[in-house]
């Protein structure tokens, strides 16, 4: 409790004496609520290197990877991480402003029981992961781990740390924990796809991809979560040209895809309702949404803002690897690193709004509030 009363004299002191120590106050303030841990699910805006460790499959092929150089090329020794981006990703900036340094560990990488040395949580994220396990009339399902596959792998981690922590402390811990959330863009891929091809099946239906959403983050409420950020998808029609060929049916090079950024939209709003419904019906059921749709938006309409000079096309050459090109030279003037996700000065900006930006980009509350809330 020595901080705590550290924090009580400084308070002390600002009232009686001036307002010089506001800004050590406040330090002290945010370094008392740092969350116990984070824990991240998604695809490839968060993945730190679990698809590393995923096999090839017979019928799908090599998972989506990114542990060979460009990658990396800008986080420290230049390491190939398997982090889809030059350098830190959204998912360690966004833990770095919670105050836990960069992302926790890819959690296929971890040591099975995981540690208690330096917990900070763990990392499920997979790029090309999905809310659906499996895609119906579509030949675009790559090897990842979808979103209900990530909240199992979940469950084992608190399996783990059970017996070493209590189930009372546990819960304690997981309740202040913040827990990370991307999906939907894999997903809204197939729909487009289905609704393209006049196919009907479930899946060509928004509201249904939204429910299913809903059934992965009631289980990780069951499991113990309480606090979640949850990270909307992006204009998916904006994409970069030098498309990965599975995903690059019906783009028109250097322009957005209005019908895809529609379907977008309609998910993000439906993204907002459900949320919403889940907090008024699960006691102690706390989020935020985090509105990259509007963030991505509002950077693309005024890039030179922000000190980007290219938000249409991509840093680095698809495939992103030494014989296809290399990556522009100036990293921190592209929005877009390689066919999806962005370069590490756009997941600082991003980050930076979702935490404590104007109050444009987070609903109902940013993430520092969320982190606050009791
Ligand atoms: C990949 O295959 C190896 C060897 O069969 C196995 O030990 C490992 O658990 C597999 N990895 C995953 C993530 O399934
Ligand atoms: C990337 O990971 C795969 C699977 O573990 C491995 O086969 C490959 O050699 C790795 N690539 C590099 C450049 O390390
Ligand atoms: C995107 O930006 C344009 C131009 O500022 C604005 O009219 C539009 O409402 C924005 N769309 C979204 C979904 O934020
Ligand atoms: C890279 O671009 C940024 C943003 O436009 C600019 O501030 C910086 O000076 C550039 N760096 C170099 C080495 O040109």
């Amino acid at each position: 409790m020595k901080g705590s009363s550290t924090c009580a004299a400084l308070w002390l002191a600002w009232i009686v004496v001036s307002f010089q120590v506001l800004g050590a106050a406040t330090n002290c303030k945010v370094q008392l609520q740092k969350p116990p841990a984070i824990f991240l699910f998604g695809d490839g805006m968060l993945d730190v290197g679990n698809n590393n460790y995923l096999n090839s499959t017979e019928e799908f092929g090599d998972p989506l990877r990114a542990n060979h150089s460009y990658y990396g090329i800008d986080f420290p020794n230049s390491e190939a991480t398997g982090r889809f981006s030059n350098g830190y990703n959204i998912a360690d900036v966004i833990a770095k402003a919670l105050g836990l340094g960069i992302s926790p560990k890819a959690y296929l990488s971890l040591p099975v029981p995981i540690s208690m040395v330096g917990f900070t949580g763990a990392n499920y994220a997979s790029e090309g992961a999905r809310i659906w396990d499996t895609f119906y009339a579509d030949d675009s399902t790559q090897v990842t781990i979808p979103l209900l596959e990530q909240v199992d792998k979940f469950v084992a981690t608190k399996a783990q740390k059970e017996p070493k922590l209590g189930r009372s402390e546990l819960l304690k811990l997981l309740s202040n924990s913040i827990f990370l959330l991307s999906f939907g863009t894999t997903d809204l891929f197939h729909v487009w796809y289905l609704q393209n091809l006049m196919a009907k099946n479930d899946q060509a239906n928004v509201q249904y991809l939204l429910s299913s959403y809903g059934v992965g983050i009631k289980a990780l409420f069951d499991a113990g979560a309480r606090k979640f950020a949850v990270i909307n998808v992006p204009p998916i029609g904006c994409r970069p040209v030098g498309e990965m060929p599975w995903r690059s049916r019906g783009y028109v090079r250097g322009r957005c895809d209005e019908s895809k950024n529609k379907l977008a939209m309609e998910f993000n709003n439906g993204l907002r309702r459900l949320l919403a419904s889940l907090s008024s019906e699960l006691h102690g059921f706390r989020y935020s949404v985090a509105d990259l749709y509007g963030f991505a938006n509002a950077t693309f309409v005024n890039p030179s803002a922000a000190g980007f000079v290219n938000t249409n096309t991509q840093c680095c050459a698809n495939p992103c690897m030494p014989g296809f090109g290399g990556p522009c030279e100036n990293r921190s003037q592209y929005w877009f690193w390689d066919y999806s996700y962005p370069t590490e000065k756009a997941a600082k900006l991003a980050a930076a709004a979702f935490y404590d930006g104007p109050a444009q980009f987070t609903v109902p509350i940013n993430f520092k509030k969320l982190v606050q809330r009791k």
